[in-house]
């Protein structure tokens, strides 16, 4: 057997695998396209999206076609984007919303940001929702379900579906890890009543921020673009999409984008199908390149076919320790730890969203939880989702970057091998 570089042995991986230096696919092609795009907006001195040769408007219809989706609108960051699909679907006070014990905080966030409540659910081995437990968390204040795609992987969404449909609940997909990931064909996203996207430095494309909400129906995305703007009618007076539109207007926040950022996110986006072959391609040598595991289990994918392969996780059998897998990966040149630890874990846990947990809010009034129109109550604790805090404790991440070959993927999963062997 191979002497694992733990103990003195030849490393797996003999040179550093490439980095993306902190951002992600995206930012790593930023060329002269995305610089002329930019300087361009800035020579015309058109920086405000309402005009006649829009780049954000011009970023949403090339977005929708790309997604295969009838309305898009551009917003300024991916919190936007879900809080205008929250808003455009009616969710508010009285209402809860079921979000993944694993995510950005961004996702409830957006939830309380619209006065309704978070309710936390356990992840599974796909490491998105667990659809078994957000059966258990529907109550008769459940009006819907965000899953979150996360790092590029889409999560169960078929089973997903079905428990909304059943209980007649609206699904919002957060799509912001997961630009360009498919399920079952159709771009994730347009499986639910709504999706969205983030633009910013660390996702699959980037302007450097902002977000895209997208939806099928032609209410909800009027509703989108009021909780966008409160001063629609009075820039769109010249391009009223239907009939009536601006005799329905509320006022809410402001989440415009400037032409900048439209003016870059096209370019990035014509970026986006070289970006999903490549990495796609990592993933795929990386699978095939793995031995059957004695001492791990490899994430479960519901639709390989359609993961956008920016990265791949294992998860650590029940009685081989976690640590020390990551260590001796470490010491063979694929450095990593467990999602979830005692020294720096991954902030996307939900026992690290303290103004979650801590139900605090900008305002006392404003607190979803003891908003008049709620009649149901909802407790957190930090341990409250044991089955994700094991889960977290035994994965293992690795990322997939635009820098690496097929041929570090094959070293990645090399090295997997090797410390398995070790292990077994
Ligand atoms: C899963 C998820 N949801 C929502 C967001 C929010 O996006 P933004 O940072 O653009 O507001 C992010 C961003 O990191 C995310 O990863």
């Amino acid at each position: 057997m191979d002497k694992l570089a733990l103990h003195g042995g030849p490393r797996a991986i003999p040179e550093p695998l490439p980095g993306t230096g902190g951002g992600g696919a995206g930012v790593s092609l930023i060329n002269e396209r995305e610089i002329e795009a930019a300087a361009s907006v800035l020579r015309s001195g058109k920086l405000f999206r309402f005009h006649p040769e829009s780049e954000v408007r011009a970023f949403e219809r090339e977005a929708a076609a790309w997604i295969g989706t009838q309305h898009a609108l551009m917003v300024n960051s991916g919190t936007s984007a879900l809080i205008c699909a929250l808003t455009g679907l009616g969710i508010g006070p009285g209402d809860e919303v079921i979000v993944p014990a694993y995510t950005y905080i961004a996702t409830p966030a957006a939830v309380v940001a619209v006065g309704a409540v978070p309710v936390i659910a356990e992840i599974d081995d796909s490491l998105g929702l667990d659809p078994s437990d957000v059966r258990r968390k529907i109550t008769s204040y459940t009006k819907a379900i965000i899953p979150v795609h996360m790092q590029g992987v889409p999560c169960r969404l078929g089973a997903i579906g079905e428990i909304a449909a059943e209980h007649g609940l609206l699904v919002i997909e957060d799509c912001c890890q997961c630009i360009g990931g498919r399920y079952r064909g159709q771009v994730v996203g347009t499986l639910g009543a709504a999706g969205a996207w983030s633009l910013n430095y660390f996702k699959i494309i980037t302007c450097g921020e902002g977000g895209l909400v997208f939806t099928d129906d032609p209410v909800v995305y009027e509703r989108a673009c009021f909780a966008a703007d409160p001063a629609l009618p009075m820039w769109m007076r010249e391009s009223i999409p239907a009939e009536g539109w601006l005799d329905r207007p509320f006022s809410a926040q402001c989440y415009r984008p400037s032409e900048l950022l439209g003016a870059i996110a096209r370019v990035q986006l014509s970026k986006l199908d070289g970006i999903l072959a490549h990495t796609r391609k990592l993933k795929g040598t990386f699978l095939a390149h793995l031995d059957t595991p004695m001492t791990y289990d490899t994430q479960a994918v519901d639709d390989p076919s359609g993961d956008c392969g920016i990265s791949a996780a294992i998860i650590v059998k029940d009685g081989v320790s976690p640590s020390l897998f990551a260590e001796a990966l470490t010491a063979e040149g694929l450095p990593c730890g467990t999602a979830h630890n005692d020294g720096f874990p991954d902030r996307h846990i939900y026992k690290y969203w303290d103004s979650i947990l801590d139900k605090r809010s900008h305002h006392a009034q404003a607190a979803p939880w003891s908003h008049p129109a709620y009649s149901g109550c909802v407790e957190y604790a930090r341990d409250m989702c044991p089955a994700t805090l094991d889960i977290l404790g035994r994965a293992l991440r690795f990322g997939l970057n635009m820098r690496m070959t097929p041929e570090h993927a094959k070293l990645m999963a090399q090295a997997i091998n090797k410390v398995d062997r070790a292990l077994a």
